[in-house]
Formats: structure tokens, sequence, C-alpha cells
């Protein structure tokens, strides 16, 4: 990476500006993964506490369900008041209140004496887990140079994949008795890690300018990027602000903003319908109805055909989405995507039909096609998704907008996970992978025609896209612009 610094100066001094903008963006890398791996972890840890807990309880189906799904209804709630949060505490203090939420839910979820203080806990880290899924990736993304700003976000999820991973790793070694309680518990560490991290760094740039703090927003560009044209970075940001009406609900939903809105929001929900944590909550399940007949046998398999394929994947996201660009990605990923659960829906008809108890070629095959579903998903829709969700949005409405898309998201996660088992028993396993597959043709369709690339552009010029027609179709016509 070059430093273009000025004539004069020393390659010493170059090389400390390097080290200096090395060490900050480093650490907004790692309190974004922190925040990533908060919702990781829950998202895949309670299948393995849900035995644990029905034991020591003993629950009904109805509050095993709750205490499994509400954790997704707390981030709804929590994603929907941080942008209103992240635009007047900044989002730094947002990501100190989230991490502190999470860590009282954690405590509260290990040491709860019965369900419904269980089930308090779950709401309390659910709410600060939504917080942080949007107060995290846009801290992130208005402090990142655009060059890396792909790159940052898609840092995000590797840490939710990461986080789902060793979540399944500690249900596969915690299984009996009441280590439930330190499955829950120990999620406070990155809670505390995430606090400790922050701390030391500055808001964003965009957020200082936004409340008229000029020098604030000076010094932290300059700490991002130590020797590079802070003043007219600065200039840009404040121009924008000086012609933009104040951030409000209503401003949210005006008509010039609503084909961002409606881009974020439709990107959001296809992420979930098109299946995702169905397999994520329930691959076990499919395992087993695959064919995969011991205990032992389905959780290994979730543990490396789904956990660890989700890591590997989305290292590719991190490495390419700015190479690449963002539209390449989703087409090429919601492709792969389709077809894989169409096979997966073969394989289950076949299953049906031939009323069998499973063979282990159908197994294999569906193996591989689930294996391929989650590369497809960890490239294209799960890190590129977030990506744009907290790139298209201009800057006075960004936190409620991004809340608004990142709420819809938690939603239909809950629909999803909370009526897959339902499907299956209406329209069997193949309908249910072969509705997930038509989703996926859904998003094809949609990106192919709506979603402009927004790579190697500057927040403010993807702003500028909005309200110049011309500028979108060409963004949405070529396949990498930029
Ligand atoms: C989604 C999560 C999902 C995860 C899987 C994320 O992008 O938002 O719902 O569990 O990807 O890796």
């Amino acid at each position: 990476m070059v430093v273009t610094g000025g004539g004069g100066e020393t390659g010493g001094a170059s090389s400390g500006r390097a080290r200096r903008r090395g060490r900050t963006l480093l650490a907004v890398g790692l309190v974004i993964m922190l925040a990533g791996l908060l919702f990781g972890y829950d998202q895949g840890v309670i299948s393995g506490a849900l035995d644990g807990i029905q034991k020591q309880f003993s629950v009904g189906t109805l509050l095993l369900e709750v205490i499994t799904s509400w954790v997704t209804l707390g981030a709804m709630a929590g994603a929907l008041v941080a942008g209103a949060m992240a635009d007047r505490l900044g989002r730094r203090k947002t990501i100190v209140a989230a991490a502190v939420l999470f860590i009282a839910g954690a405590m509260v979820e290990s040491l709860a004496p019965g369900a419904y203080v269980l089930v308090a806990g779950r709401l309390l880290v659910g709410f600060g887990v939504g917080v942080a899924s949007v107060a995290a990736p846009l801290y992130a993304s208005e402090l990142a140079p655009s060059r890396v700003r792909g790159r940052m976000v898609s840092l995000y999820q590797l840490a939710i994949t990461i986080g789902i991973f060793v979540a399944y790793f500690a249900d596969y070694l915690l299984v009996n008795g009441d280590r439930w309680r330190v499955m829950l518990g120990v999620s406070a560490i990155p809670g505390v890690l995430l606090v400790l991290a922050i701390l030391p760094l500055p808001d964003s740039p965009r957020w200082y300018v936004k409340t008229g703090r000029h020098e604030a927003a000076r010094a932290a560009l300059e700490r991002v990027e130590p020797g590079a044209d802070t003043d007219s970075e600065l200039a840009a940001i404040e121009e924008l602000d000086r012609t933009e009406a104040a951030g409000s609900w209503r401003e949210v939903f005006a008509a010039r903003w609503r084909r961002p809105l409606v881009i974020g929001v439709l990107l959001a929900v296809l992420q979930q319908l098109t299946g995702i944590n169905a397999i994520i909550y329930y691959a076990d399940k499919i395992f087993a109805a695959a064919g995969f007949s011991s205990p032992s046998s389905q959780s290994l398999a979730t543990l490396w055909a789904v956990g660890a394929v989700n890591v590997v994947s989305t290292f590719i996201a991190v490495a390419w989405v700015d190479r690449f660009g963002r539209r390449p990605l989703l087409l090429v990923g919601s492709v792969g995507m389709g077809l894989s659960l169409v096979v997966v829906g073969a394989m289950f008809e076949v299953l049906g039909t031939a009323r069998t108890s499973g063979t282990s070629a159908t197994g294999v095959v569906t193996m591989i096609a689930l294996v391929t579903f989650i590369a497809s998903f960890a490239f294209s829709l799960g890190p590129v998704v977030w990506t744009i969700i907290n790139e298209i949005y201009p800057s006075h409405i960004r936190g409620r907008a991004v809340a608004v898309a990142t709420a819809a998201n938690w939603f239909a996660a809950w629909l999803v996970s909370q009526f897959f088992l339902s499907l299956v028993g209406l329209i069997t396993e193949a309908g249910t992978f072969w509705l997930f597959a038509a989703f996926c043709g859904v998003t094809y369709a949609f990106v192919r025609r709506r979603v402009p690339e927004t790579k190697g552009k500057s927040l403010e010029e993807v702003e500028i896209l909005w309200g110049d027609p011309a500028a979108l179709r060409r963004a949405i016509a070529g396949p990498t612009t930029g």
C-alpha cells in the first residue's frame, strides 16, 4: 500500500503514518469482527443448549420455541431503535451500549433460575445483538476508506460465520447436563472485548460532521488515512451535509429515497427467504432425513459441511468484494444457491417416493448440494447484502434506513426459523427447498434489473447516483463499473 505523502517528507515519517493507519484500521476491523462474533455465536449456540434447558426446567415445546426464536424478535426491536440511537448518541457509544446490554443478557441467561428469566435474558441478548448489527457495520463503513469499505463490512460476515462455527463446536463439546449455562454465559466474553476495543477509537467522521464537530471529523479522517487528502474528503462530507435535509423518519420514507430503501429491504428479506437459516438451525435434522443416522455423524456433518464451509467461503468474499464488485458476486451466488437447492429438493423427492430410510448415495449428493449452497451463499448474499445495505443510503438518514433494512432481515429470519418445520409438514422437504430455490430466482432477477454496482465509489458518489437516472442506469447495466 502506497502512502501518498507530501514531496519533502522522509521515508521514516511516511512509514510511521502507514503504521498508524494500519493500527487504526486493524482496530476498526477488530470492532466489527467482535460484533459479528456476538451475532454468529448466538445464532448457532441455541440448538445445542436446548436439550439441557428442557431437561432442567422441563419446559414444553411452545416455551422451547420461544426460548429459541425470541432472540430474533429482540434483535428486530434492537435494530429498529439502533438507527435513532446511532444518529443521536453516535455510532461508537451505541456500540458500547449494545455490548453492555449483551453482557447483561448473557449473565441473566446463564444464571437464570427458571424458564421465564431465561426468556428475559434471551430478549436482552437479542436486543444487544440487534443494536450491534446496525451500529457496527455502519460505523465501519463510515470510517473505512472506500477502497477497503466492502472488505471491512465483509469482515463482519466473516465473524458471523466464525461465531456460528465456534457455537457448533461448543454444542458438540458441551452437550450434556448443566453445561448449557456455560455455553450461553461465555458469549459475554466477546461483549467485554468489544467494549475494550472500541474505547480508544474515534466516532465516524460523517457523524461528527452531522453533529457540527468538524475538527473531530478531521482528526478521525487523519487517523484512518494519515497523509491522504483529508481536506477534500472533509469538504465532500461537509458539502453533502449542508445540502441535506435533517434526518427524520418521514425523510427515510420520502419518495426520493424510495429506490435505495426498497433495494435494501428487499435484499435483506431475500437473504433470509432463500433459506440460509433454515439450514443453519436445522442442519442436523436435514442430515438425519438425508440418511445420516447417528447423532454424532449429524453433528459432525453440520460442524464441517455447514460451519466450516461457511467460514472458508466467506474469505473469498472478503478478498473479492472490492475487486469483482457486488453485482457479479450476487448474480453468480444466487445461481449457485438456486441450483443446489433444486438438487437438495430432488434428493428428498427421491427419498420420499422410494420410501427408504435414506441411502448413502442420496445422503452424499444431498451433502454435496448443501455444501455448494452454503459456499455460494457465503461469497455472495451473506456478506454482500450487508455491504450494500451499509453503503446505499444518504448520510443524514443512513442510521435509520440501515435500521429498517436490518430489522426487515431479522423479521424474515424469525419467519423462516419459526415456520420451517411447519412448512415441511405442509409441502414436504422437497417443496420447501424448491420454494427457497424460487426465491433465489427472484433474487437473481431483482439484482440484475435493479441493483447498481457500488464498488469503488465513495459514499458521497453512491448518494448522488439516486438523483441521476442516467448514472444509475449505467451502474446497473455495466457488469462492474467503478
Ligand atoms: C445472515 C444470517 C446468517 C449468516 C450465516 C448472515 O449474513 O444475516 O442470518 O445466519 O449470514 O452465515
